[in-house]
């Protein structure tokens, strides 16, 4: 059981995914040649003719595009083939360059090509980002800004629409697909896009200064725990108690802020639920990817246009319980399903997990209270901790730190109450030690050196964790870690 985590070279993360920046080599145009000049006016005038240049080729892609929707039969494009539909834009588009009078190179009529093919089939601007792996986020601020995240940390892209109206055009053809709407009176969307990616949008007059898109990308691979100890999420001990815990079916709460890293805790640690068991997963946008075998999905729907036909999380979770699962995985608890998800886990489904947004293990649990009394129940403050203390059992704390990493920042159990209060100990955490010139925070995991509440628990399922895992620090030194 032990030695499962084997410790590997500490790859740099960064190393692994950052690719330069360098997404659309913009198509280029022969400059002209230039009467010479003093040098900085030289660079000045470089600059102000690179961004004319560019200007102009978004023009005769507008242009270009314009025609296509004109000349194409658009009904057709979602049967046509691949091949056929290059074939038909490409001859489309020559003609269109050529009545318009402009000479273009070959790599710059490929390139105009491809960005055609993006605008009509796809996103536009926003399609080679989907497409890059190395980007986690797509975040546009209005038409002119797009950031990009790439391994947790911010860019900002080279990448434009042409003004206000493309944007809110590519966003139109986001929502229209997934059957929503989106306009002045309904200024927002939430949805997932085909690939799985999460998206929400807001346009003007809520949106301030132009529409504002936010794109979480489906990473195919989620990360497994291996890869989570070799970026310096968590260390090996702490995944050797978690595997015992999750083995053993304690009731798990990840928590952290947005981005923190808990969808993927969540999954990671999903990944030592055992093959025969029936999992019933319950998502506001389906996300998780467990690889067990014997797994039903499910993902709550917002309201239609008319404002009806929603389903909540909470009534998939009162379904789920009538399907028999061995253990209920919610995506996130955010509201009044917190009641069916604390009564799952006291009644016969422990080994269930979820997540909160919180910014600490005791915050979580306020969270929960939070939740239960706005969700209308009758109950004094005492009950609701009681109910919440019998039925979680561990939180992890997870955080996205200042320079981007993701770590763990404890694990905390649940012990009982003692009086009105939920007593917890925390049994490792990480420990920060400094900050370098870069930035970088610097730190290590440590056990607190108390024994775990569920130490007979995990012996009797046979989970014999040695007593070193609980007090030894120097087994686990600093880890370098990256986001
Ligand atoms: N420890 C980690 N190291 C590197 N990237 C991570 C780590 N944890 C999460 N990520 C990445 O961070 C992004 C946000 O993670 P996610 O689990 O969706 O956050 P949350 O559910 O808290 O909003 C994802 O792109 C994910 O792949
Ligand atoms: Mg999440």
């Amino acid at each position: 059981m032990f030695g499962r985590f084997k410790a590997q070279e500490t790859k740099k993360h960064a190393e692994i995914e950052v690719a330069p920046l360098s997404l659309r080599p913009d198509v280029v145009v022969k400059a002209r040649p230039s009467i010479s000049k003093s040098k900085s006016s030289d660079e000045a005038e470089a600059h102000a003719k690179e961004q004319k240049r560019s200007d102009r080729l978004m023009n005769i892609r507008m242009d270009l595009h314009k025609r296509l929707l004109e000349t194409l039969n658009l009904s057709a494009i979602d049967k046509a083939s691949e091949a056929d539909l290059r074939r038909e834009i490409g001859s489309i588009a020559r003609e269109g360059i050529h009545e318009m009078g402009v000479v273009l190179n070959g790599m710059e009529q490929k390139q105009l090509l491809e960005d055609l093919i993006d605008e009509v089939t796809g996103l536009g601007p926003l399609e080679p980002l989907l497409r890059d792996e190395t980007v986690n986020d797509i975040l546009v601020n209005g038409p002119f800004q797009v950031f990009v995240e790439r391994s947790g940390k911010l860019e900002l892209t080279t990448i434009k629409f042409k003004d206000e109206r493309h944007l809110l055009r590519i966003i139109d053809k986001i929502v229209s697909a997934v059957g929503r709407r989106i306009d002045e009176s309904h200024p927002y969307v939430d949805a997932r896009l085909a690939d799985g990616s999460r998206f929400n949008a807001m346009v003007p007059p809520c949106a301030v200064d132009g529409a504002l898109v936010s794109i979480r990308k489906f990473s195919k691979d989620k990360l497994s725990i291996e890869e989570l100890i070799n970026f310096g999420a968590f260390n090996e001990a702490m995944a050797t108690y978690l595997q015992a815990a999750v083995s053993t079916r304690l009731n798990i709460v990840v928590s952290g802020g947005t981005g923190s890293g808990k969808t993927t805790t969540l999954n990671a640690l999903s990944g030592f639920i055992g093959a025969d068991e029936r999992i019933v997963t319950i998502e506001d946008t389906a996300e998780l990817q467990l690889q067990q075998v014997h797994v039903g999905r499910m993902e709550s729907r917002p309201p239609n246009v008319e404002g009806k036909g929603a389903v909540t999380q909470r009534d998939l979770l009162r379904n789920a319980l009538r399907m028999r699962p061995d253990r209920i995985i919610v995506g996130e608890t955010r509201g009044d399903e917190v009641i069916d998800m604390l009564q799952a886990m006291n009644t016969g489904h422990d080994g269930s997990m979820t997540t909160i947004h919180a910014n600490s293990a005791r915050d979580s649990v306020s969270r929960m209270e939070n939740m239960m009394s706005m969700s209308g129940i009758d109950m004094p403050l005492k009950a609701m901790r009681a109910q919440v203390a019998s039925a979680v059992n561990l939180i992890v704390q997870v955080s996205r730190l200042p320079d981007g990493s993701r770590r763990m920042m404890s694990i905390t159990e649940i012990t009982g109450m003692e009086g009105e209060v939920i007593s917890m100990q925390e049994i490792f955490k990480f420990e920060r030690t400094g900050i370098d010139d870069d930035g970088k925070i610097h730190g290590y995991f440590a056990p607190s050196g108390l024994r775990s509440f569920y130490s007979e628990r995990f012996r009797q399922w046979g989970y014999e964790l040695p007593a070193s895992l609980f007090s030894d620090t120097t087994v686990y030194t600093e880890n370098e870690g990256t986001s």
